[in-house]
């Protein structure tokens, strides 16, 4: 329900851009030394001095380091062949960043040594007793940046060492998209398992039927936000986006909609109330900040009920008069 194509877009575009500078930092040889068929020359930078002689460092020794996923594939096929069907793939084709940035040795480091011992397991990156700083920042060399994963770097997952790897896998996904360990909400629910009963309660968003995604409101990437909740491309409540009714503008706003939020009237996930009230009455609910009687309502805030609203019979279910609660064009007490 998101704009999602937009914003890997926009992170490709940024990963580019990053790969392109790293090229232009240190990787020249690593690319001229590329055997890789594909690459063009035009892919040389040109305040680089690619041709020029450099000194037998230490850029110059890794750049024999990498041999192509071609060679993994001889002693790796069966994972090679689940990992061609994979968008990692596309890598293989993208020459700017060098092999470094290409096929298994994007992730696994240059493995030239690895080969050369047979397969010397202490010679190639393993994510298995990696930290989650480590596994991040392999995956960060090209998923930086963009909307999505700006905040990736300090996100309450990151803090929590809950690393890429908790909830990607690149060999063994078990969703067509976006390489998952699990689908959602199982995902999420490995770990939030608090969360599962408020989706389970009488009312609430269709998240465990499969309507709502825990992802539409919350970027498991980090936000800026609290709780990691998304918001809009507008940077407004991302609850907009489904319920764009509600969002206006109006003649008549309802003060609270805007200010304090959805949540201050509504349990996002689900509760007992219907419509997801806080409060199992609307009448309290709205009590809670139109007082009673106006005599103990504080200055500046929500005005008080009439006199002549009495809280015996039909005054009590506010919004049958004042029905457009989330606001109005046509009436300042939102009856129509
Ligand atoms: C996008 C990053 C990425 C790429 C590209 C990648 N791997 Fe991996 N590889 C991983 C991760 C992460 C693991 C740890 C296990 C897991 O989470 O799936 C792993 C594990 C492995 C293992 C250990 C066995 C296992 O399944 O746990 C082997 C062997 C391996 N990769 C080989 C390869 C080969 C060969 C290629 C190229 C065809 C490749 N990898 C490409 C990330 C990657
Ligand atoms: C000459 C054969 C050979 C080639 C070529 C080869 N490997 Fe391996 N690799 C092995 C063997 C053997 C193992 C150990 C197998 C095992 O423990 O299951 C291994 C293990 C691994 C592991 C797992 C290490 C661990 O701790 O479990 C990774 C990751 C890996 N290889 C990646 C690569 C990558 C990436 C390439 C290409 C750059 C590559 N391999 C090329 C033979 C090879
Ligand atoms: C060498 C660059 C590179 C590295 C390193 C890398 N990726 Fe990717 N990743 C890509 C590219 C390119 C795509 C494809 C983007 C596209 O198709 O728009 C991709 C796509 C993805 C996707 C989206 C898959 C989908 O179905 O849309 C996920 C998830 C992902 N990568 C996770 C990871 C994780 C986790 C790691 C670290 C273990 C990692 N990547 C490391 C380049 C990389
Ligand atoms: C808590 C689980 C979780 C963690 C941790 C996580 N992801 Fe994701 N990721 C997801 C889910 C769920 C999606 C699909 C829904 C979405 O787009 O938010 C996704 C989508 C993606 C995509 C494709 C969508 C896009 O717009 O780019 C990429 C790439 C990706 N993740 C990379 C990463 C990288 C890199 C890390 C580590 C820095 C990481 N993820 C950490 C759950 C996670
Ligand atoms: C591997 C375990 C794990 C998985 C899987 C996981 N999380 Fe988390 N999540 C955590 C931990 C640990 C924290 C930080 C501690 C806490 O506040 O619960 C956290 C924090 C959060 C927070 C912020 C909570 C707060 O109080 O600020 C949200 C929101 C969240 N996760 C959503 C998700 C979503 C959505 C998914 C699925 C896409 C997911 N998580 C998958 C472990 C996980
Ligand atoms: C309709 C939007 C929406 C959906 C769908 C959603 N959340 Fe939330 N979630 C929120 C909002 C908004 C908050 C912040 C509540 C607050 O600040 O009072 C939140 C808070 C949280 C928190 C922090 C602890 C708490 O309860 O306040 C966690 C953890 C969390 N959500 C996990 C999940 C998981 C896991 C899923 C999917 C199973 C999910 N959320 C689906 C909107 C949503
Ligand atoms: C001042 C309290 C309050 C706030 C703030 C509030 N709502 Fe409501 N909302 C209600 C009440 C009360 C109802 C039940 C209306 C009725 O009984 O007819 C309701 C009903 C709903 C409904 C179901 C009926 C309908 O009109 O579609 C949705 C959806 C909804 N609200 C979404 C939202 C969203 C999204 C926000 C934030 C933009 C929000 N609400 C903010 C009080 C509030
Ligand atoms: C991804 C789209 C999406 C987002 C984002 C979303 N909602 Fe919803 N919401 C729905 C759908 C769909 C329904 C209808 C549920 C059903 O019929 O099961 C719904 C129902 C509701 C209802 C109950 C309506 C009723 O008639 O009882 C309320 C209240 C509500 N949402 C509030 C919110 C709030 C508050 C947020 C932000 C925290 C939010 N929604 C974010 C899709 C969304
Ligand atoms: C979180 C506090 C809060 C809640 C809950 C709340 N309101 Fe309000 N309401 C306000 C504030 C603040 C104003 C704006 C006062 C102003 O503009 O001076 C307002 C304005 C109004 C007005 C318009 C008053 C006028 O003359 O402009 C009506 C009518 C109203 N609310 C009815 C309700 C009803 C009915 C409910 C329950 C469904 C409700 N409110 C729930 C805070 C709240
Ligand atoms: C039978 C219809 C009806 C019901 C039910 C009702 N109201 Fe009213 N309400 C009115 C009328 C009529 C007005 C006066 C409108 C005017 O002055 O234009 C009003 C005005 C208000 C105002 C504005 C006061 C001001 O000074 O601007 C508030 C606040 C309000 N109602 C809150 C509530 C609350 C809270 C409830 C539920 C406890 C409620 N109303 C139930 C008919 C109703």
């Amino acid at each position: 329900m998101r704009a999602g194509g937009k914003t890997s877009r926009a992170a490709l575009l940024l990963a580019a851009f990053f790969a392109l500078a790293a090229f232009s930092t240190g990787q020249t040889q690593d690319a001229t030394k590329d055997k890789a068929p594909q690459s063009p020359p035009s892919n040389v930078h040109p305040l680089t001095p690619a041709t020029s002689a450099a000194p037998a460092d230490a850029q110059t020794a890794g750049s024999s380091k990498y041999v192509g996923a071609e060679t993994c594939k001889t002693c790796h096929e069966k994972i090679y062949e689940g990992w061609e069907k994979t968008p990692h793939w596309k890598t293989t084709l993208d020459t700017k960043g060098g092999p470094s940035h290409q096929g298994c040795e994007g992730c696994h480091g240059p493995g030239a040594d690895h080969v050369a011992g047979g397969g010397d397991v202490s010679k190639i990156f393993t994510f298995k007793n990696a930290s989650t700083k480590e596994i991040n920042s392999r995956c960060m060399t090209c998923h930086v940046g963009g909307t999505q994963h700006m905040n990736a770097i300090n996100s309450l997952h990151t803090q929590n060492n809950v690393s890429c790897i908790s909830c990607h896998s690149p060999h063994d996904a078990k969703t067509k998209e976006f390489l998952l360990v699990k689908p959602e909400p199982e995902l999420c629910y490995t770990c939030h398992i608090q969360q599962k009963s408020q989706f389970e309660m009488p009312f609430h968003h269709r998240v465990n039927e499969g309507l709502v995604k825990c992802s539409d409101c919350h970027n498991p990437h980090g936000t800026v936000a609290a709780k990691q909740v998304r918001t809009s491309a507008t940077q407004d409540a991302i609850c907009f986006t489904c319920h764009t009714d509600k969002q206006g503008p109006f003649v008549f706003e309802h003060e609270p909609v805007k200010i304090e939020g959805c949540q201050s009237c509504h349990i996002p996930h689900g509760g007992a109330n219907v419509h997801m009230l806080r409060v199992s009455d609307v009448n309290l609910l709205c009590l809670q900040c139109h007082t009673n009687s106006p005599a103990n309502a504080k200055t500046g805030a929500a005005p008080g009920t009439p006199s002549f609203h009495s809280q015996q019979t039909f005054f009590k279910s506010c919004t049958l008069c004042h029905s457009q609660i989330h606001g109005s064009n046509f009436d300042q007490t939102f009856f129509k």
